[in-house]
């Protein structure tokens, strides 16, 4: 794919876009962050995250994308020619390579899921386990702690992306986001009716909805912060080089409302689905913190239907699939580079780039089991890279493009792309500009400090 491609279609663009950032995030990581960060006042950070400074970033990032017309270095040397700014582009290009590394290991834990659900694996009741309701915990413990089993999905994972990244955007991304994006969105829903008539589901609705302010820290806010910017794709590069296939006429403020409401509500759906199944089935404690809670609570809500193979396999298909729309749209950012920066072919451009993550996430992967002792500043490099990228690089780079657009870019650029040069009225333009030359910058930068000097 050259930077001359485009989305084919609106609504392909959309789910596209939608489809990288819908994903893991918001299935995956989110509720894991809300059960670490104090439930309901979590949530509330987090929201005001996403519009305030998410909205806002992502905008500067869709106009530098659609003005500059390439990827995230090359939209910067057009923009600015014979700057410094290409360096920006650059630390989201490496941003996103890390966040792949364990990303991908992740999306095949989701594989092997969507595996066992149709093997009926996973619903076989444990030996030696007290009670049927804790065995998925257990179940997932066992499963993370291998060495070979997920570093073989993993590795399935990443052949699955390479196989899509070949055939370039219109006929692999877009394709099947537009298929099957929209059937995640139904089947989260009905989960949540399931979940809300569980046993005791509204201590847990409490934990979610009800926010205790004490609980609030810098490290909370940080992390909803990170959690913002991770859940919307922000600061990586990705929706630079996304809006440099957008057709001029697309409505960027539109698209980013869109967008970010589309993953606050599947996050919100998470939440609903996760933390009234957690109280209800006891799980509060010990094993299901972290990378494992949605692994281990998830199927304990498919166990009460009927059909829960049926169930239980198609969410983790299609969560497998919002992985991997969220993941190859992670790896095009290296590969719009390559091919730009580097005139490569596409195909060598996508080997390239892939190859090294089968080293890469294999010491992710061996991070949850015989590597978990291993540890830097306190983490394993799972979690280490988790931390680094979503709490550090990524507002690192969002001050960045704030900066960039707010102050150095060429004077009528942002109102050009905004208004997609006066062809339409964009009325909340002053907002945007205000917020991202004043507001995010200061703001991302000010709780960036204060979380290192409580740490
Ligand atoms: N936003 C995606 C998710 O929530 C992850 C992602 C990060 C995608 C960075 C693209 C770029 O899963």
């Amino acid at each position: 794919m050259s930077s001359k491609a485009q989305f084919s279609t609106k609504i392909g663009l959309i789910a596209a876009t939608v489809g990288s950032a819908v994903g893991l995030g918001s299935v995956w990581r989110f509720p894991s962050e809300v059960q670490a960060n104090g439930g309901a006042a979590f949530l509330l950070i987090y929201i005001a995250c996403v519009f305030l400074l998410g909205i806002p970033v992502m905008l500067a990032e869709f106009s530098i994308g659609r003005g500059g017309g390439s990827d995230a270095v090359g939209s910067f040397r057009n923009l600015a020619p014979g700057k410094k700014w290409w360096f920006a582009g650059a630390l989201a290009i490496l941003t996103s390579y890390l966040i792949l590394c364990y990303y991908m290991v992740v999306a095949g834990w989701t594989f092997e899921y969507m595996w066992e659900s149709i093997t009926g694996h996973l619903y076989q009741p444990i030996e030696n386990v007290d009670g049927y309701s804790s065995q998925f915990s257990v179940r997932m413990q066992e499963y993370i702690s291998d060495d070979i089993n997920p570093l073989i999905h993993t590795f399935v994972v990443i052949g699955i992306n390479l196989g899509i990244l070949l055939f370039g955007v219109q006929k692999g991304i877009e394709r099947i986001s537009n298929i099957l994006m929209p059937m995640l969105f139904v089947l989260l829903l009905a989960f949540c009716f399931v979940s809300l008539s569980l046993p005791k589901a509204d201590e847990g609705l409490k934990f979610f909805l009800n926010p205790d302010f004490s609980a609030i820290t810098p490290s909370v806010v940080i992390r909803a912060l990170g959690q913002a910017f991770f859940s919307l794709s922000l600061g990586m590069g990705v929706l630079i080089t996304y809006a440099s296939y957008f057709p001029k006429d697309t409505r960027l403020i539109k698209t980013s409302f869109t967008v970010s409401s589309s993953v606050i509500f599947v996050a919100f759906m998470m939440g609903v689905i996760i933390f009234p199944a957690v109280t209800s089935f006891g799980l509060q404690d010990a094993t299901l913190k972290g990378p494992t809670l949605v692994f281990a609570t998830l199927p304990e809500v498919f166990a009460q239907l009927p059909y829960s193979q049926v169930w239980s396999a198609l969410f983790f298909l299609f969560l497998t699939v919002a992985a991997i729309t969220s993941t190859i749209s992670i790896a095009e950012v290296s590969i719009a580079f390559m091919q730009d920066r580097c005139k490569m072919s596409r195909k060598a451009a996508c080997l390239t780039m892939l190859l090294p993550l089968f080293v890469l996430s294999t010491a992710c992967s061996l991070a949850q089991g015989s590597w978990s002792d291993i540890k830097l500043f306190g983490m394993n490099i799972f979690d280490l890279l988790d931390y680094l990228t979503a709490n550090i690089m990524l507002p690192i780079g969002s001050i960045l493009l704030c900066l960039y657009v707010g102050w150095f870019a060429p004077k009528k650029f942002l109102n050009n792309e905004l208004t997609n040069y006066g062809a339409i009225t964009a009325r909340t333009f002053q907002i945007v500009v205000f917020i991202i030359r004043f507001i995010a910058p200061v703001l991302i930068a000010s709780i960036l400090i204060s979380s290192f000097l409580n740490d």
